[in-house]
């Protein structure tokens, strides 16, 4: 193990020490101490689900990244093991970035990640040189391949950046071999995907262009990632620098789902559909696996590049990942569920059917920071559709968060203003829920201490936020101007 390595193992172990359980998220993987983002090689490799991630265990800000690991048996209560790779080699010495892990034909746990070198450019400024390598392990250490970088700038169609190519996302295809779809930037400024072949995981060489972005959506696509489903292909990215499209799309960076198909013997994607995948604040860099009972689960970094200053640099982790939510396609849309698993952890149903609100009212066993809320809304008179309905959680006389609906306009909107956020950042955003202007809603909300994630009308829409509101904040209230009908479960989340 080189020193990089064991330093960085020796420091998490007891930096994590100093962070007691319930200062952290109780059933969302956050660091182990430091700083996390995006999710990396997330597999299932002997019985166990695997998930790495962008990690600097040193501070809770970004910085030459490392990847953390942690396993878990269902998705929900997650152990950390050591830190799985560390920059200490001449092609990764800047970062090891984003990647995948896929099981090779020999049984071992294999994972391609991007190396980042920093150069100077012909201006002087320093820039990353992003090249692709692999490690292989045993699910615990894991040894860098002798021949790394298996991929090059050498290796790149003309025109292409060699300061962006990055975030390889591997699977095994029909034919038997490997291929990787791995982000790059070609000479338009944009994104465009490529696809690379190898046999065996180690020797690689380009394949084509899958896709182009042609500076429709977004610039520089981050973080793909492939599969079929449903009958349908799906590909999922995060572009940096979107602009906004109707209530769709955000600035900034955001994630964008493309349905349509893909012809993995041509190396051929067809659009039909794009959307984005969480119209939250909070969401990037969603990765997928195949459980073995073939769910398709998806797992992304809540936190976003454009809101990162949320989190107190003081604090001693920064960086939760999202709840693993199940995919299916259904009438060309993506739609998210929070795993199955989440269910064997309700406790103490409270339930409540049909209450009559107009006006502020609270209900009786309606509370807590970490529960599973299913809510069904509509207007207590069809012909006098209600105006707005509110749900203030994590609320106590100083703290709210908000989540607002308007059947006149059809927009669902997420509010953290009032959260105890002391940084001028994004803290509300809103989504389109077509077919709800009778004021029919249906909701599921779950909490865990430090954020809320929405899953609306049976998952056709989900919205992600973070929130650092102080755990006493635990009321629940509602408010309609006008008159609605309001039927709800609520469980408390028990590990
Ligand atoms: C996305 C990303 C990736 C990169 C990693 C660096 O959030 O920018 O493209 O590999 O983060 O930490």
């Amino acid at each position: 193990m080189t020193k990089f390595l064991y330093d960085a193992r020796r420091y998490e172990l007891q930096a994590s020490a100093l962070i007691a359980d319930d200062e952290r998220p109780a059933f969302h993987l956050s660091s182990y101490t430091g700083w996390m983002n995006d999710p990396n090689g997330f597999s299932f490799y002997r019985g166990r689900y695997h998930l790495f991630y962008q990690y600097n265990p040193y501070a809770s800000r970004w910085d030459t990244m490392h990847w953390g690991h942690a396993v878990s048996e269902d998705l929900l209560r997650w152990s950390f093991l050591p830190a799985a790779l560390a920059p200490d080699q001449h092609y990764d010495q800047d970062g090891c970035f984003s990647g995948s892990a896929f099981v090779t034909s020999s049984g071992e746990h294999m994972l391609m990640y991007t190396g980042v070198r920093l150069e100077k450019d012909e201006l002087g400024r320093m820039r990353e040189v992003q090249t692709q390598s692999v490690a292989c392990g045993d699910g615990l250490d894991y040894q860098k391949y002798a021949h790394n970088p298996v991929l090059t700038e050498e290796d790149l169609p003309e025109g292409s950046s060699r300061f962006d190519f990055r975030d390889p996302k591997i699977w095994r295809s029909a034919r038997g071999d490997f291929l990787a779809l791995i982000a790059s930037r070609p000479a338009d400024g944009s994104g465009q995907l490529l696809l690379f072949r190898s046999p065996d995981g180690f020797t690689w060489r380009y394949w084509k262009v899958l896709l182009s972005n042609g500076n429709r959506l977004g610039k520089m696509w981050e973080c793909p990632d492939l599969f079929e489903l449903d009958g349908k292909g799906v590909l999922l990215v995060s572009p940096q620098d979107m602009l906004p499209r109707g209530l769709e799309y955000h600035n900034g960076n955001g994630t964008l789902c493309l349905i349509g198909h893909f012809d993995e013997e041509k190396g051929e994607f067809i659009e039909e559909h794009d959307q984005a995948i969480d119209y939250g604040i909070d969401f990037y860099a969603p990765q997928t696996l195949l459980t073995e009972d073939n769910r398709r689960v998806m797992i992304g970094w809540m936190q976003n590049w454009d809101a990162c200053a949320i989190r107190e640099s003081a604090s001693l982790w920064a960086g939760q990942m999202s709840l693993p939510r199940e995919l299916r396609v259904r009438d060309g849309r993506l739609y998210q569920l929070p795993i199955r698993e989440l269910d064997s952890l309700r406790r103490n149903e409270r339930r409540y059917d049909e209450v009559l609100i107009q006006g502020r009212k609270t209900l009786a066993g309606i509370e807590g920071r970490v529960i599973d809320l299913e809510l069904e809304l509509r207007s207590a008179d069809p012909s006098r559709v209600y105006r707005k309905f509110t749900m203030d959680f994590a609320q106590n006389k100083e703290h709210r968060s908000s989540i607002i609906f308007r059947p006149y306009n059809q927009t669902l909107t997420i509010d953290r203003q009032f959260s105890g956020s002391r940084r001028a950042i994004v803290h509300q955003r809103s989504c389109l829920v077509k077919g709800s202007a009778d004021g029919s809603l249906k909701l599921r909300i779950v909490l865990d201490r430090f954020s809320a994630e929405l899953f609306i009308n049976e998952g056709e829409m989900a919205m992600s936020t973070s929130l650092y509101t102080p755990l006493d904040a635990v009321g629940i209230r509602f408010d309609v101007d006008g008159e609605a009908l309001l039927s709800l479960k609520k469980y408390e989340l028990v590990l």
